[in-house]
C-alpha cells in the first residue's frame, strides 16, 4: 500500500510517502520566517502553507519515484494545532482524496509523534512508555499497541519545548532557542546554576516548566540587570537545559517501572536534544530499561510519522472506514481529551 501523507499543524509544512512500513519520502519545509516575530503568527503559517504544499507533494513523488495514480490512500493531520494551518493540509489531501477517488485518514497529530519512535527500528515493542515533548506538548503515555494508548501525565502549564523557547528569549536567543540552547550547552557546566526542577518527585507524571522560567526571569533581572553577558551563555543554557531533561529523564524512568514496561520511546520536537537523547538512554540502561528516539528527520514535525500511524489504521480497518470528506479539523490540545473515556485518539 502506498500513502500520501500530509502535516502543517504548525510552522513545519511536510508531505510524505509511506510504503509496508518504509518512508519512500519525508520532505519538510520549516517556517523559518517566524522567528523575526518571536513566535509563529497563525496567519503567516497557513499563508505559507498554501504557497508551498503543492511544490512539496511534486517532491515527494519525484523522491518516491511515482505518480499521484499510484498512490492507494492518503493521510492527513486534523488535530490538535493551529486552526487555519490543519485547514490547509486537511482540505489540499481532500481535494486528492476526491480527485482521485481514494481513501482519506484523518489522523491525531500526537499519536504521530507517539509511534514516530518506531519507524525504521524494529527493537522498539509494545508496551512502552512514551514521552511527547514538542513546543506545543508534554505528555507520558502508556501504548500497549497500535490501537490501545492512555495518558498518564501532562504538562500541567507550558510544554518542555515552549520552556526552551521562552527561556531562550530571556536570554535574548532567537525563536526557536531550543536547538540554540542545545548548542550552547555543549561548551557549558550543568551545575553553575541550580534552577528548580518542579514536580520532579511528586507522586504522578505531570509536569510544570513555569516555574521554571520565572525562575529564570527573576534570576537574569537579579544577577544581570544589563543582559546576560556571552561569556556566561553556555553556562545558563547549560543549566537550563539539565533542569528541563533532568525532571523529563526521571518522570518516564518512573512510569517505565510503575507500568512494568521495558522500553521507553520519546519522541517530538525537544527529542532532538543531544542531553535529552543520552542521559534518556545512559539511565534507562542504568536501570534494566532500553530508551529509543526517532532518527533527527522524525524528531520535529514531519509528515511521514502520519503516514506511518495512517497505515496501521488502514490494514485495521476496512478502506470503507475512510471514505468520509466531511470530517473537520479541530484545534483543541491533549488536555481536553485527557479525561475523555475510552482509547485516545480519533475517532471515527
Ligand atoms: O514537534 P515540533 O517540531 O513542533 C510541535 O509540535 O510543537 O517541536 C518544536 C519544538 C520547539 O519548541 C523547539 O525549540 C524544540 O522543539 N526543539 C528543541 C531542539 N530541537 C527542537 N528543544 C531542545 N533541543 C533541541 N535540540
Ligand atoms: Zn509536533
Amino acid at each position: 500500500m502506498r500513502i500520501l501523507a500530509f502535516e502543517s499543524s504548525c510552522d513545519e509544512t511536510s508531505v510524505a510517502i509511506v510504503s509496508d512500513n518504509k518512508i519512500l519520502s519525508n520532505i519538510i519545509s520549516s517556517q523559518y520566517f517566524h522567528s523575526k516575530y518571536g513566535g509563529v503568527v497563525p496567519e503567516l503559517a497557513s499563508r505559507a502553507h498554501l504557497k508551498i504544499i503543492y511544490q512539496l507533494t511534486q517532491m515527494a513523488l519525484e523522491e518516491a519515484k511515482l505518480e499521484i495514480e499510484e498512490i492507494d490512500a492518503f493521510a492527513v493531520t486534523t488535530e490538535p494545532g493551529l486552526i487555519g494551518s490543519l485547514i490547509v493540509g486537511s482540505n489540499f489531501a481532500k481535494g486528492l482524496a476526491l480527485k482521485y477517488n481514494k481513501p482519506i485518514v484523518p489522523v491525531n497529530h500526537i499519536e504521530g509523534h507517539i509511534f514516530s519512535g518506531m519507524i525504521n527500528n524494529d527493537a522498539c515493542e509494545f508496551p512502552f512508555i512514551n514521552l511527547v515533548v514538542s513546543g506545543g506538548h508534554t505528555a507520558i503515555f502508556l501504548v500497549k499497541s497500535f490501537e490501545e494508548y492512555s495518558i498518564i501525565g501532562l504538562t500541567r502549564d507550558d510544554a518542555a519545548g515552549e520552556a526552551f523557547d521562552k527561556i531562550a528569549k530571556l536570554m535574548g536567543l532567537e525563536y526557536p532557542g531550543g536547538p540554540l540552547i542545545d548548542k550552547l550547552s555543549k561548551q557549558g557546566d550543568p551545575k553553575k546554576f541550580n534552577f528548580p526542577r518542579s514536580m520532579m518527585h511528586s507522586p504522578d507524571y505531570d509536569f510544570s516548566f513555569s516555574g521554571l522560567k520565572t525562575s529564570v526571569r527573576y534570576f537574569i533581572q537579579k544577577e544581570f540587570p544589563d543582559g546576560l553577558p556571552a561569556v556566561v551563555m553556555p553556562d545558563m543554557a547549560a543549566s537550563v537545559q539539565s533542569a528541563i531533561v533532568d525532571v523529563l529523564v526521571h518522570k518516564s524512568l518512573s512510569a517505565a517501572r510503575e507500568y512494568k514496561v521495558k522500553h521507553i520511546v520519546v519522541s517530538g520536537g525537544v527529542s532532538a536534544n543531544s542531553q535529552l537523547r543520552e542521559q534518556m538512554q545512559t539511565e534507562a540502561k542504568a536501570s534494566g530499561f532500553e530508551a529509543f528516539a526517532p532518527s533527527m528527520g522524525f524528531c520535529m514535525d514531519n509528515a511521514a510519522m502520519i503516514g506511518f500511524i495512517a497505515e496501521k489504521k488502514l490494514l485495521n480497518q476496512t478502506k470503507n472506514d475512510f471514505r468520509c470528506l466531511t470530517f473537520r479539523v479541530n484545534a483543541s490540545s491533549l488536555r481536553s481529551q485527557r479525561n475523555s473515556p475510552g482509547k485516545f485518539g480519533f475517532h471515527y
